[in-house]
């Protein structure tokens, strides 16, 4: 009987017991997986408690990702690179921590769309937070040539390519630069919260300069198809959806956790329908 769970907050709203459920179904293994919301002003001596608990594993969202950190026996070495675990397995050795997020962004995408994966491929990332280091580092170790990033605030861009080493070719842009060379990506990730319901008549750029075909995608999946994505449909694009992602992540740390070997695509169907209330 596997016990998991959820930190973060707030979290209410997460589609992430309904996910391990399914995957527990899928699997045959037994399990319970619980939201365990924890106040900011709380975390430490939550943290503590929740050692008591007997936990098997527990996936960490935000703001804790990087504040989980010292608390942990031992660290992956993508996610020490990152600086952030969304992933936590309790072992003989103590807690280990792991980060699913871009790998699991990274397999959902190849899963779709395994041309724009080739050399001499460019992708554009929009944001500088979390998210976007993740899927930078996941990008770049992935076989792709060239991985620019495009922020609000330059600076912030500047300093996660200098900070996630990796060999691809990699430039910081503002928001408007970005706007202007979009034609010369295969791959467009929008990794911020603009567009995030209640908030989705926002985009973060215009994308009337992308090249048909351009793979465009955005890690938000509350509403299922952001107004990012209807606009980069309306000028060709192939979209690729933030909940393929969440699906993806959520495989891998299942993964970890339970040494099967779980499956996303038969979930999909459902986990869509979820989503649209249906
Ligand atoms: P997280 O770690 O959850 O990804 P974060 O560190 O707060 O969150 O980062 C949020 C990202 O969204 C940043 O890239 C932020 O841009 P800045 O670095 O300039 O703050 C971006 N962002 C948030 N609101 C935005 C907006 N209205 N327009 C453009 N970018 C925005």
């Amino acid at each position: 009987m596997y016990k998991l769970g959820l930190i973060g907050y707030p979290i209410g709203h997460s589609s992430s017991p309904w996910i391990h459920e399914q995957l527990m179904k899928q699997q045959g293994v037994q399990g319970k997986y619980d939201l365990l919301e924890i106040h900011p002003d709380k975390f430490d001596e939550e943290i503590s408690s929740l050692k008591e608990k007997g936990l098997d594993g527990f996936n960490v969202t935000v703001p804790f990702k990087e504040k989980i950190i010292p608390h942990l026996d031992a660290i992956d070495e993508s996610a020490l690179h990152l600086g952030a675990v969304n992933t936590v397995k309790r072992t003989e050795n103590g807690w280990i921590g792991y980060n699913t997020d871009g790998s699991g962004f990274v397999h959902s995408l190849k899963n779709r769309f395994p041309d724009i994966f080739q050399s001499g491929s460019k992708a554009l990332l929009l944001g500088s937070g979390g998210a976007a280091r993740g899927i930078y580092e996941a990008l770049t170790g992935s076989g792709m040539d060239s991985v620019d990033i495009a922020n609000r605030t330059i600076g912030r861009a500047e300093e996660v390519i200098e900070q996630i080493s990796s060999r691809a070719q990699a430039e910081a842009l503002t928001l408007a630069e970005a706007e202007e060379s979009l034609g010369s990506y295969d791959l467009v990730v929008q990794t911020t919260t603009v567009g995030m319901s209640p908030n989705d008549q926002q985009t973060i750029i215009r994308l009337n300069r992308l090249t048909k075909g351009t793979v465009v995608s955005d890690i938000v999946y509350r509403p299922m198809k952001t107004k990012f994505l209807k606009e980069a449909e309306i000028n060709g694009a192939r979209v690729h959806y933030g909940h393929e992602m969440l699906l993806q992540q959520a495989v891998y740390a299942f993964k970890i956790w339970t040494d099967t070997e779980p499956e996303a695509l038969p979930l999909l169907d459902k986990f869509e329908q979820k989503l649209k209330g249906v």
